[in-house]
């Protein structure tokens, strides 16, 4: 679609690959709605992006995705000033090594990375609605395969291990992108997923030194991470294509445990018990 002048929501775009998107998108003429958490690293963004595409139509909104009253809080205030949305790309997320808590007490990667975004989409959706045909776009990762969620235990209460609690929400993502696609395709709202490829950002900064030194070697830059979002965002190619996960701009087969609609339909009734959608 064309997508100048097309108003975008953008989370995570102060570092990594959100950080490259927002180049992108700005440099297309879109007009970009950034909720942050660090207002401050958000201005030298802000100012940042103004200064090298040109584009200031860049909106800078405070939004700490580790607690629902601030992203109640940015959805309410987004609303005032905006009646409309064309794309709404949920990119942020955290990789934490150990069991911690968002301002709400829900393990930080099953809050940030599923129950936000969760929450996030479902109040944008009224103006994703009148700003139709619209997209979302979810950022999952193939380390979705290795994260069944466990439905006993979703928050790791009982045994934490990190690798699994952050895969399960990346399959969370995958699981949501589709029960979502279902719910709203009469709505001319398309819902797509997609791995950014194994990317050099600070996602890794908190797991063991050896991995992430060692897997900076096979890394590829924020500027690669970022194409396959942005492609989603504005390719005709993708126009009326919903409920797909993508890696390299191709549609590609998730794990069976993320496509299983049932499991989608129980994550999707806990996580409005989470939220209180
Ligand atoms: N890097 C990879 O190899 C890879 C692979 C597969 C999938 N992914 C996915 O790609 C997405 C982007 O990650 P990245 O690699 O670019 O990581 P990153 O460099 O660490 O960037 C993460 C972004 O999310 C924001 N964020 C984190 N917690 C937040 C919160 N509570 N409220 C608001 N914003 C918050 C960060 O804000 P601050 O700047 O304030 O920290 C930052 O802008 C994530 O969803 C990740 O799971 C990455």
């Amino acid at each position: 679609m064309a997508i100048d002048g097309k108003i975008i929501v953008l989370t995570g775009a102060t570092s990594g690959i959100g950080e490259d998107a927002a180049f992108l998108l700005a440099s297309m003429g879109t007009l970009l709605v950034l909720p942050v958490r660090n207002m401050e690293k958000g201005e030298n963004l802000k100012r940042e992006i103004i200064e090298r595409t040109g584009n200031s139509n860049i909106h800078l909104m405070e939004c700490d995705l580790a607690s629902f009253t601030s992203i109640r809080n940015f959805a309410s205030d987004l609303k005032k000033r905006f009646n409309k949305l064309h794309v709404l790309i949920n990119n942020a997320g955290i990789w934490e090594r150990d069991r911690k808590e968002t301002v709400d007490g829900i393990e930080m990667n099953f809050g940030v990375n599923h129950l936000a975004p969760f929450l996030l989409t479902n109040l944008l959706l009224d103006e994703l609605r009148t700003g139709a045909p619209s997209r979302i776009i979810n950022v999952s990762s193939t380390a979705h395969r290795y994260g069944k969620i466990n439905f006993d235990d979703p928050e790791g209460k009982k045994r934490f291990c990190s690798i699994i609690a952050y895969g399960r929400s990346k399959n969370a993502n995958i699981l949501f992108t589709r029960r979502l696609a279902r719910m709203v395709e009469k709505d001319g709202i398309t819902v797509n997923c997609l791995h950014p490829g194994f990317v050099s950002t600070h996602l890794f900064d908190r797991l063991n030194p050896l991995i992430r030194y060692g897997g900076r070697l096979f890394m590829i830059s924020p500027h690669k991470g970022a194409e396959t979002i942005v492609y989603l965002a504005s390719s005709d190619e993708v126009e009326g294509v919903t409920g797909e996960y993508f890696a390299r701009k191709k549609i590609r087969k998730p794990s069976a445990s993320a496509r299983d609609d049932a499991a989608a339909e129980k994550l999707w009734e806990l996580s409005r018990k989470y939220t209180g959608i």
